[in-house]
């Protein structure tokens, strides 16, 4: 059942990590700050320079800056389509069947080995937890219809990334979509199915916005599948898809019969799904934190700790190199050299090669915002490096960071302290493949605790209750 155990590993982890799970919440008016044991003259005043406030204003504009303009979607600002979108994110009649036997019906699974239509976008994705995966046992990796390997980021602020996932290879909402339709471990699914589904339970908000459905109540020219046909049907030990999937491109069955226009035609309708889906997440944000209060003046809203913590961000850490603008990320792609090392107790990719692979995945999608799909382009494409290192992962955006059950995109570490002690060495000895751009940072155990009280300190107020339910 598990493809990826790996007895070496094992040993060496004695049993997995512990879950030593994030502290919830901030540490926003607690005055003295600090861990456990730490006296009054270990608790400094924050002494920050004109250069350090200069840096720390740009994290904290006056006000947060609205997503960019989505250029490949028409309908990114589109009420109706928000809500349609909403609606869509929470459904979970999208999906096929469940292959992986983890699958146990239990609360940390989605339904049962065999059973279809569990898994909606909200499953991995849970509204009141960040947008983060807090359901799946471990709270690392993803269970869908089977095992992922790169944690579920949260989606708040993601509409401001241009290029999608740890690795870059989506750059627009409605092609991140079909990555999670079509793929064997998540939702299992295809187009065919997801046209079909539309019509029979989305028809007319669908048409009130996107225009008429084609008539995929003609079996003649648009055959059915049902759930259990739909996607793949078992996995092989490397969570690939054994035999034909049906109804995406490639499946050589009945998508591949239809004629071009046809195929076409159902493509568009998921494309649609995925535009309005965008409309949706675009809206979901983390808000001004106690770190920008306290920007604006109120000294009270931060504590020492956390205020020395911000000190050291913008300075001697320089955290801020990478993880720049007011949202934390220069949103490119980065070797920090992290080893991979074992999460949910028997997953492991050693071999992810990150950004390199993903932005060519991405430069040869048809579905790219170069594409016909596309409502338009910018230069989203155009901004990255040509050559792209090894094993680079995109600097992921920090509001609302202290919220998410696990970190990096192996989900390997388990808490806040555990990364700034990962940045503090410098990253693995062993990092994956490639060169890493860390060196150590000889940080004292304060100065760490302090980097977490600031980490701590980005919480907002996340979106309004409204959006985290279907409307
Ligand atoms: C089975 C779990 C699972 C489900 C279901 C799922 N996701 Fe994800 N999502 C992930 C994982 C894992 C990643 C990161 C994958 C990667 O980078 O390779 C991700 C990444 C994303 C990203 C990129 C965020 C960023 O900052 O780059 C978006 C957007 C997203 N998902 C939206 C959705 C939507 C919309 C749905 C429903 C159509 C959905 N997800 C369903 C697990 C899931
Ligand atoms: C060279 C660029 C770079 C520098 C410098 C850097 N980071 Fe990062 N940071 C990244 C990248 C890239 C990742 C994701 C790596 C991965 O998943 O493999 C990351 C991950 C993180 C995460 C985990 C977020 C998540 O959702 O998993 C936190 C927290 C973080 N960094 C904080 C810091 C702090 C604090 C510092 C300074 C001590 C720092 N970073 C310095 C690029 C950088």
């Amino acid at each position: 059942m598990h493809r990826f155990a790996l007895a070496l590993l094992l040993v060496a982890c004695g049993g997995g990590p512990k879950p030593a799970d994030n502290p919830p919440g901030g540490t926003a008016g607690s005055g003295a700050g600090g861990g456990a044991g730490t006296s009054a003259t270990e608790d400094p005043e924050p002494a920050l320079g004109e250069q350090e406030l200069a840096m720390l204003r740009s994290l904290s504009p006056s006000s947060l800056p609205a997503p960019p303009e989505d250029a490949t979607n028409k309908y990114a600002e589109d009420d109706a389509a928000a809500r349609f979108g909403q609606a869509l994110f929470f459904d979970p009649r999208f999906s096929g069947q469940l292959l992986d036997g983890d699958n146990d019906a239990s609360e940390h699974a989605l339904g049962m080995k065999g059973d279809v239509g569990k898994v909606a976008c909200a499953g991995c994705h849970v509204p009141e937890d960040g947008f983060s995966d807090t359901r799946t046992l471990h709270r690392q990796v993803s269970l869908g219809a089977g095992w992922g390997l790169r944690r579920a980021p949260s989606l708040l602020d993601s509409a401001q990334s241009r290029l999608l996932m740890w690795d870059g290879r989506r750059d627009s909402y409605f092609a991140q979509a079909f990555g999670v339709l079509e793929n064997e471990v998540e939702m299992n699914s295809s187009r065919l199915f997801a046209a079909h589904q539309v019509f029979t339970n989305h028809r007319q908000e669908y048409e009130a916005i996107f225009g008429p459905l084609p008539p995929l109540d003609d079996a003649t020219r648009f055959p059915q599948l049902s759930a259990l046909q739909t996607g793949c049907r078992s996995l092989d030990r490397n969570n690939k898809c054994v035999g034909v999937r049906r109804g995406a491109p490639g499946d050589g069955a009945e998508f591949d019969a239809l004629p071009p226009a046809d195929q076409d035609a159902i493509t568009r309708v998921f494309v649609n799904v995925g535009k309005a889906l965008g409309a949706y997440e675009r809206r979901l944000t983390c808000g001004a934190a106690p770190f920008d209060a306290w920007m604006q003046g109120n000294e009270e809203a931060l504590s020492r700790a956390a205020k020395r913590g911000a000190g050291l961000f913008v300075g001697r850490a320089g955290c801020v190199k990478c993880h720049s603008g007011p949202y934390f990320s220069d949103e490119k792609f980065h070797n920090v050299g992290l080893q991979p090392a074992l999460v949910a107790v028997v997953f492991i990719d050693a071999n992810d090669q990150g950004a390199s692979a993903g932005l060519t995945q991405l430069l040869e999608d048809p579905l790219n915002s170069h594409g016909g799909f596309s409502d338009g382009m910018d230069d989203r494409l155009a901004r990255q490096p040509e050559e792209m290192p090894l094993g680079a992962f995109r600097t992921p955006r920090l509001r609302c960071v202290s919220s998410r059950p696990s970190f990096m995109h192996t989900a390997q570490l388990r808490s806040l302290q555990e990364v700034t002690a990962f940045f503090n060495r410098g990253g693995d000895k062993f990092g994956f493949l490639g060169a890493s751009e860390l060196q150590p940072l000889g940080l004292s155990e304060r100065e760490q605790a302090d980097l977490v009280a600031f980490l701590e300190s980005l919480s907002g107020r996340g979106p309004d209750v409204a959006l985290l339910a279907p409307p």
